[in-house]
């Protein structure tokens, strides 16, 4: 066989067609994130017999105006619009400024990356800019995340120069009712996995659209890799059932180079993931795996911005995946 591009081998070797599709990220660039993904949908309904919920929290089931849907309904009218942009970013908006009222003084902070992180970091900014908080540093989980905090006025420091960490701010593409997540949108995964992972106290920043009822419906499992063993990382993640897509860029051609200098494979699972714990250490033992975007027993807190009429609530994850239930039960 004649040598191919290390790309156009990898794709070719494993029969996967992708290099040339827009990737995941682009799509939810686009805005296809924005809308509930209409399988999630149906199985929430199937997890909760058909029930009529409102997409707000208990606390509020009362409130003149609300809107009652039924999730079978939505999936029926698929692609179903649930938030606007505008209205997503204010609920990130909300969420970041309520999750940094857990900064004190002296803290180590972590850094996520993403536009919910990214309001974290400013939101923190303001504290520090008010003198709310003191002596506060960051530890970056990305370029980007340190750019923002410098821009913000957040002081950071190398992981390595600090033995632990106090509390960081993530977002996240998928949270499930157990707090397992699917993360990497922005390609940060790994480092966000260290910092995450050794944080006294791991908050995890979602608006609703984020919490579904299994991981894997609707995004795909982002994982990093070193480019050297691209092909045969790609035929093992074939082997574990996975559908892979290596990441293009969007403003450059060919593919997402990581922080890092890797490459990023997005994996769909169409069935969803049954067992994630299991599935993020699988991935891991591939050789030339660096990391994947499963984060299995991480988060300790989950804070979900839930938005209903004109009323914006932020709610512990099993608050609203409770509120989910006893609508359940009032409406049966
Ligand atoms: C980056 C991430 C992000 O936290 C995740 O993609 C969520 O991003 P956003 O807050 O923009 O929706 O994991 O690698």
């Amino acid at each position: 066989m004649a040598p191919a591009g290390l790309l156009e081998h990898a794709v070719a070797s494993t029969g996967i067609v992708g290099s040339s599709q827009m990737s995941f990220q682009g799509l939810a660039r686009l805005g296809a994130r924005k809308h509930l993904n209409p399988i999630s949908l149906q199985k929430w309904d199937q997890q909760l017999g058909g029930l009529k919920i409102s997409l707000h929290v208990a606390a509020a089931a009362t409130a003149p105006g609300r809107k009652n849907l039924t999730l079978g309904a939505l999936a029926a009218t698929a692609p179903a619009p649930e938030l606007d942009a505008s209205t997503q970013d204010n609920l990130k908006r909300a969420v970041a400024r309520k999750a940094v009222e857990l900064v004190k003084s002296g803290m180590i902070v972590g850094l996520g990356t993403g536009s919910t992180a990214s309001m974290a970091i400013e939101e923190l900014g303001k504290l520090i800019s008010q003198n709310k908080v003191k002596d506060v540093v960051g530890v970056a989980t990305s370029y980007q995340s340190r750019v923002l905090a410098r821009q913000f006025g957040v002081k950071t420091v190398d992981l390595n120069d600090v033995n632990h960490i106090d509390v960081a701010f993530d977002g996240a593409d998928e949270v499930d009712a157990s707090m397992n997540l699917i993360k990497g949108g922005g390609a940060a995964h790994t480092m966000e996995k260290v910092v995450d992972s050794i944080a006294k106290q791991c908050v995890i920043l979602v608006d609703q659209t984020k919490v579904v009822p299994e991981l894997g419906l609707t995004f795909p499992v982002p994982v990093e890799v070193l480019q050297f063993a691209l092909s045969p990382v790609l035929r093992a993640l074939v082997g574990l059932g996975g559908v892979p897509e290596i990441r293009n860029a969007l403003r450059k051609d060919g593919p997402v180079i990581t922080d890092l200098g890797n490459m990023v494979v997005d994996v769909r699972f169409p069935e969803g993931i049954k067992n994630p714990a299991e599935l993020e250490n699988k991935i891991n033992m591939i050789p030339g795996v660096i990391e994947n975007g499963l984060f299995i027993n991480i988060a300790h807190k989950v804070l979900v911005a839930t938005k209903d009429g004109d009323e914006t609530a932020i709610v512990e994850l099993a608050d609203f995946v409770a509120s989910l239930k006893s609508a359940k039960e009032a409406s049966t």
